[in-house]
């Protein structure tokens, strides 16, 4: 398949990328606005490998550019979308862009998807990568694809109007559509702002952890590389119009539970862990069902103690991938979010 995967730079675009080129003959064209969160050390070796290079090729654009993506996609067969601004305490400080690539970027595939479906009657897929978190908080049993969505921050809101944009489009339009909501993804290469690679770096360095409210939020945490597979199942055989969960390893797990793993594997301390002040609309549990894609061939394979581990020994060995990151805007923005929260905080 050709396939124009947008916003692989990021985390989880980035290791579906590297297992799609590793596990078959797909041609990739990788276009990423290297936002913040965009990392072109994510897809080192690619460009080079002669294994890959001459199926993989990398523009910085913004998928919001609808003449340069009906280009690109005139070059392809399908679309998966990764792009967005994804750290939900971000889109709390300052929404704008999360709107921009989720209404303005998610509609200019769209439009590129509905081109290339137009000129070859059909035969053109678009899958939009979307989370658990539409669902807003659920107190108990698990999501189905068919419940009703009610995001409540502007990250969830903003993930809820590119799936209504994408929904529209194949009922108007017919297009081929797929949406996968997938559940907490963890593993290497993240982002240092989430969860847990937060909470390794700072306990790697001794710093604070600070945990919002009373730690007992509950999610269902997805290894990268089994998010990563699903995505690729459900593109290769979802049914058209359909949205598809994807769970993690099915045991829930409360933020405390996950900081004593990564706490227990570093051999560091709980005084490190700070109560600090919730975030606000904090969504208490998401919980998902995964018998659609089960039914589609896909498992998860990683266990939460194996990934854990896995993941923190990575950080704990990969100083050069993310001190160049928690550095110049990164002060920014950890003054913002947590310099008033950590002097209210509390011992755990
Ligand atoms: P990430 O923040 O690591 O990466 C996002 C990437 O998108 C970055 O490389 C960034 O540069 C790029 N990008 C942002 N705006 C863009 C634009 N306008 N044009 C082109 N590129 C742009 O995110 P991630 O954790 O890898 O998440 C990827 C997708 O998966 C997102 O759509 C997110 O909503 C979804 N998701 C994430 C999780 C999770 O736990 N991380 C779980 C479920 C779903
Ligand atoms: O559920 C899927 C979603 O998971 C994705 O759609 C988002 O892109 C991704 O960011 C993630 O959202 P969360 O808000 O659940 O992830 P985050 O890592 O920000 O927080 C996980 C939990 O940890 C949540 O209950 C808030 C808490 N937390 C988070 C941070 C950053 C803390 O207690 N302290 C913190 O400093």
């Amino acid at each position: 398949m050709r396939i124009l995967v947008t916003g692989a730079a990021g985390f989880i675009g980035a290791t579906f990328v590297h297992r799609r080129l590793a596990a078959g003959d797909d041609h990739i064209i990788v276009v990423d606005k290297l936002t913040y969160a965009g990392n072109p050390a994510n897809l080192t070796g690619l460009a080079d490998d002669p294994a890959t290079r001459e199926r993989y090729r990398f523009i910085e654009a913004d998928i919001a550019d609808e003449p340069l993506m009906k280009e690109l996609a005139s070059e392809c067969d399908a679309i998966v979308n990764f792009a967005a601004e994804s750290h939900v305490d971000r889109s709390i400080l300052e929404p704008t862009a999360f709107l921009h690539t989720g209404v303005m970027g998610v509609y200019s595939l769209l439009e590129a998807a509905r081109s290339e479906h137009e000129k070859r009657g059909g035969a053109f897929r678009l899958l939009q990568v979307s989370t658990d978190e539409v669902y807003g908080p659920v107190s108990e049993g698990l999501s189905v694809e068919s419940d009703r969505i009610r995001p409540t921050s502007p990250y969830s809101a903003a993930k809820a109007a590119g799936e209504h944009l994408v929904a529209a489009s194949h009922e108007t339009h017919g297009l081929d559509t797929i949406i996968t909501r997938g559940a907490n993804t963890y593993g290497p290469n993240q982002y240092p702002e989430k969860l847990i690679p937060l909470f390794i770096t700072n306990a790697l360095d001794d710093e604070s952890l600070p945990m919002y409210g009373d730690g007992m939020q509950r999610r269902d945490w997805l290894f990268v590389a089994d998010h990563a597979d699903g995505i690729g199942v459900a593109l290769d055989r979802g049914e058209a119009g359909a949205a598809y969960n994807i769970p993690g390893d099915g045991v829930e797990r409360p933020n405390r539970a996950v900081t004593e793993a990564i706490l227990e594997h570093l051999d560091k301390p709980w005084s490190l862990v700070r109560i600090v002040p919730d975030r606000p609309g904090h969504d208490r549990r998401y919980a998902l069902d995964g018998s659609r894609l089960r039914g589609l061939g896909w498992e998860p394979r990683v266990t939460f103690e194996d990934g854990i581990a896995l993941t923190v020994d990575w950080y704990a060995a990969h100083r050069e991938w993310w001190e160049p990151i928690k550095s110049g805007d990164w002060h920014d923005y950890y003054q913002q979010q947590y310099a008033w929260r950590l002097e209210q905080s509390t011992d755990a």
